[in-house]
């Protein structure tokens, strides 16, 4: 499988700090993967997502050591404006984005840079208007709508760009429960269409966990732990000591397995704590039975 992003030995410190904000990450993620991303508060979430999207080193100042790649080549290697066509980046300020006078506008300006044709900006118009719901919002302007919709109209401006790989951080901060569900779907239903590399930082873990191969925690700019999402959730006491409490279905039978009364792999969802919880019932039942 092609590697879409490539941490190598990277150190970052922004100018005028002492300390680093990311140190000596090396973190690889393939084509098509979903990575969560997860950590305490300024633990380097957002810098781990610049430095993917090369916002840093070209937008911030400050000391970088090591190198980060995407898909195969170095991000100050892309030429101006063209490492954007690969990465798209939706960010938890969705206001820092805009641009344009109406939402219609917002969403058709990065593709109008991309040189797309009109049929092919229209066509992918109208697919994420209808993926994101935001037909009854295309004439507005920006500005007058609310937080949750501002995050929908800036994912639907970066989706519709149809980047091979998708950096969300925190996308749904603003988002009510039912339109935050309606983008873990969106985002779900693209990688399973366009294979789309994805990164997710985003403190709802019950969204995070169903989605992800693999997880990731951040803290004080280092990687304390990645691994795959079913095993990542064994470690409860490094993920207690950094202030992480697992979903609560997964938390369950992870305590049943560090029990010795389970030894299958952790689920990602309720329904799946409900059925290993209600095999090990009958198991138990049958047993008293006898
Ligand atoms: N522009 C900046 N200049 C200087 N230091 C910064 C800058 N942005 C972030 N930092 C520092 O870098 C470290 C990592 O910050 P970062 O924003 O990446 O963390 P985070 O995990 O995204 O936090 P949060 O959960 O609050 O979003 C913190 O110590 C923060 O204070
Ligand atoms: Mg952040």
């Amino acid at each position: 499988m092609a590697v879409a992003i490539q941490f190598t030995d990277f150190t970052w410190t922004y100018a005028h700090t002492s300390r680093a904000a990311l140190r000596a990450i090396n973190l690889t993620v393939h084509q098509g993967e979903c990575i969560g991303v997860i950590g305490p508060n300024g633990s380097g979430k957002t810098t781990l997502a610049y430095s993917i999207d090369g916002l840093i080193p070209g937008q911030y100042h400050g000391i970088k050591h090591g190198q980060v790649d995407i898909n195969g080549r170095e991000v100050e290697d892309y030429a101006k404006g063209t490492l954007q066509r690969e990465v798209g980046l939706v960010f938890s300020d969705p206001e820092a984005q805009f641009t344009a006078m109406t939402v219609e506008d917002e969403l058709v300006f990065g593709l109008e840079n991309l040189g797309l044709q009109i049929p092919e900006i229209r066509e992918r118009l109208e697919w994420v208007t209808e993926l994101t719901g935001l037909a009854p919002l295309l004439e507005k302007p920006p500005y007058e709508i609310s937080g949750g919709q501002k995050q929908r109209v800036a994912l639907a401006a970066v989706l519709a760009m149809r980047p091979k790989v998708l950096v969300l951080d925190e996308p749904t901060s603003m988002l009510d429960p039912v339109s935050r569900k309606r983008v873990f779907q969106v985002l779900d239903e693209l990688r399973k269409q366009e294979n789309t590399t994805l990164v997710l930082i985003e403190h709802g873990l019950e969204h995070v966990v169903p989605l992800a191969d693999r997880m990731v925690l951040l803290s004080g700019g280092s990687i304390v732990l990645d691994a795959p999402t079913p095993t990542f959730f064994e470690h409860l006491d490094l993920l207690g000591q950094h202030g992480i409490a697992s979903p609560g279905a997964v938390e369950v039978v992870s305590r049943l397995k560090a029990d010795g009364r389970y030894d299958g792999e952790l689920p990602r969802d309720v329904d799946g704590a409900e059925a290993i919880v209600r095999e090990l019932l009958a198991a138990t039942g049958s047993k008293e039975a006898r």
